[in-house]
This record gives structure tokens, sequence and C-alpha cells, in this order.
């Protein structure tokens, strides 16, 4: 029999029920070996679908739409984060390029708490030192943290995410101040820094919420890692590049860093090996949406963002 329905081109398998939610309206194609596509896949997958369903582990650059006209009008990213993907060159494509955003706002606002609270309270030496039979017993001094309690939290990137850590921070008695976009129509914040420096020399956590662009690579480089508090944290859930991975290993090594806690990395999923040997670094594999629940609904607000565009309608999460 044929079929009029439109083709989904799943570039990983998802939760149960994005997979089923998808087939009930498109034809699926399913990555059932759930390995990253290599480029030439894609570009296959470009001829052959109608919409492609992409993760940020697949890099959907300026060569991917060199073919272009190709069969593929939408790429319905599930992510909030599209710097896998060249928004230009999609546009110049003809391909419309939607996110999901909101819907992991939670979870990954979770993650960047646990990751403050793992390094400063050294949880992921103390379970290394468990499991390698290294633990001889509670002693006073011993395997002693730092408290966050009373500390400043300086959170650089102050949307959805960064608000969502700030009020999870507040719970846990931290001061909060934070630098980002203000979109001009900001209200008078006093929680607002004066600046980047300011926000560097007086906060005791750094954390990251800043999308990966050309000018945000690289934010944390040697020189802004020295204009850090001494002893002050850094946790990254945002993207990898905007830390200069071994200038942070050099800072974390020497002591100015008492710890950091990262969530995502330079050149994911390779570790900068200098991060590997150290103790005071919490190393997590890209975590920060990953629940059942949240994966399920980004998976199925990418879905709902292509019956939009495939009925006429325009796509809540457009981005271009
Ligand atoms: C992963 C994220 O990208 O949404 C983002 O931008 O970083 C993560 O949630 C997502 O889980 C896989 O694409």
């Amino acid at each position: 029999m044929l079929t009029t329905r439109p083709v989904a081109y799943l570039t990983r398998r998802h939760t149960e029920a994005v997979e089923a939610a998808f087939a009930e309206h498109f034809e699926v194609s399913v990555n059932v070996g759930d390995v990253p596509r290599t480029q030439s896949e894609l570009v296959r997958a470009l001829d052959h679908c109608d919409v492609l369903v992409p993760i940020v582990g697949d890099p959907c650059d300026e060569a991917l739409f060199h073919h272009a006209p190709c069969r593929t009008t939408l790429i319905a990213n599930v992510g909030v984060g599209v710097n896998h993907i060249d928004l230009s060159a999609a546009a110049r494509a003809g391909i419309a390029v939607t996110n999901t955003p909101d819907v992991l706002t939670d979870d990954t606002a979770d993650i960047a708490i646990a990751l403050m609270l793992m390094a400063a309270r050294r949880l992921g030496e103390g379970e290394r030192l468990v499991r390698s039979n290294g633990w001889h017993g509670i002693a006073p001094t011993h395997h002693l943290g730092r408290t966050l309690r009373g500390r400043t939290l300086g959170i650089i990137g102050y949307g959805r995410i960064g608000r969502a850590v700030a009020a999870r921070a507040r719970a846990f008695g931290l001061r909060v101040q934070w630098v980002g976009r203000t979109g001009g129509s900001a209200m008078p914040d006093r929680e607002m820094a004066e600046s980047l420096e300011t926000l560097l020399a007086t906060s005791d956590v750094i954390s990251l919420h800043a999308p990966a662009t050309p000018e945000t690579h690289h934010l944390i480089s040697a020189a802004r890692l020295a204009a850090m508090k001494p002893g002050s944290i850094l946790v990254n859930t945002a993207r990898g590049t905007l830390v200069d991975e071994r200038a942070l290993a050099e800072s974390l090594r020497s002591g100015h860093l008492f710890a950091a806690g990262l969530d995502v990395y330079e050149h994911e999923p390779k570790i900068t090996p200098a991060l590997q040997g150290l103790e005071n670094v919490v190393l997590l594999p890209h975590l920060g949406s990953a629940t059942v629940e949240t994966r399920t609904a980004m998976g199925l607000r990418a879905l709902e963002n292509a019956l939009q565009w495939f009925s006429g309608r325009p796509p809540q999460d457009r981005m271009i």
C-alpha cells in the first residue's frame, strides 16, 4: 500500500513513548543500532526523509547542506542548544529548524546543583575511596569539603536554566549574582552583577548557562580562570566550548580553583586527558536532561513542532 505520510528520520533511539508517538503520525526510520550517524548517513537521510530529528551529537554543519535542494524541509532538534546546526546554511538550503526549550529546564538546573554539591563536598572522590576499599572509617579531619551555605554563586547566562539554578541555589542558602543578556526590557535587578569581571572576582561558585556561539568560545579562558577567586568552584552544564579545558586543568592542578563540576566538554565525547587524572573535578557524561520524563518530553516537543510544520502552522519553537 502506498503511503502519503511524511517520513521522519530519528538519528538515535528515543524512549518508547516518543518512538510510538512519532510512529502514529509519520513513517519512521530509527537508527536502531543507536551509534552516532556519519556525515554521509546524515546526507542520505536528508534525501530520504521529510523531517530529520537529530540530537546534539549530530553535526549538521555547512557541508551537510551542500547538496541541497533535498527532501528534508524541517530539522526538529531534540535539545534546546542548536550549536551543532549551522542555522544560516540550513536557512539557505530552505530547511526550517526547531528546538525543545522549557521541558528540560528543571532537570538541567538540578544537575548544576548536583555538580556544585559534588564538587564542594568532594563526593566523587569519596565514592572512589569507598569503591577502592580505601576508606578505613570516619575521622574528624578526613575528606573535608567546603560548605555552600552563605557563599556567593555567580551565574553566567540568565535565561530559563540560569534562573532555575538561581531559585534552587537561594534555597541552599547561597547568595546569587548573575550576568547575561537583559534583552533591554529587564527590570532593574539587585542580583545583576556590574560586569563579568566583577562576577568572576567576587563569586565562590561560578555556573555557566550561556549558549555556545563564536562569542562565548573560551569565555572562561586562562585569564578569566586566573581572575576567579582562589578556592572557588566552576560548574558547566551548558556547552564545553565555553571553557578552555587545558587552562581549567592547570588551574585545578595548581589549586587555584578548589574544584570543578563538568557535564559537557570542549571536544565531547573526548575528555582532555589532563582533567581525567585530577581528583578535584567531577566528570559527568552530559546528563543534564537525562531522565525518562524529560527525554520523553523533549522527544514529544520535537514531534509537536513537526506536526505543526506539516499541518502548515508555524512551529512553536522555530529557530529559523
Ligand atoms: C542534550 C542539551 O542536548 O538540550 C540541550 O541543549 O544539552 C541536552 O539536553 C540533549 O539531551 C540531546 O540532544
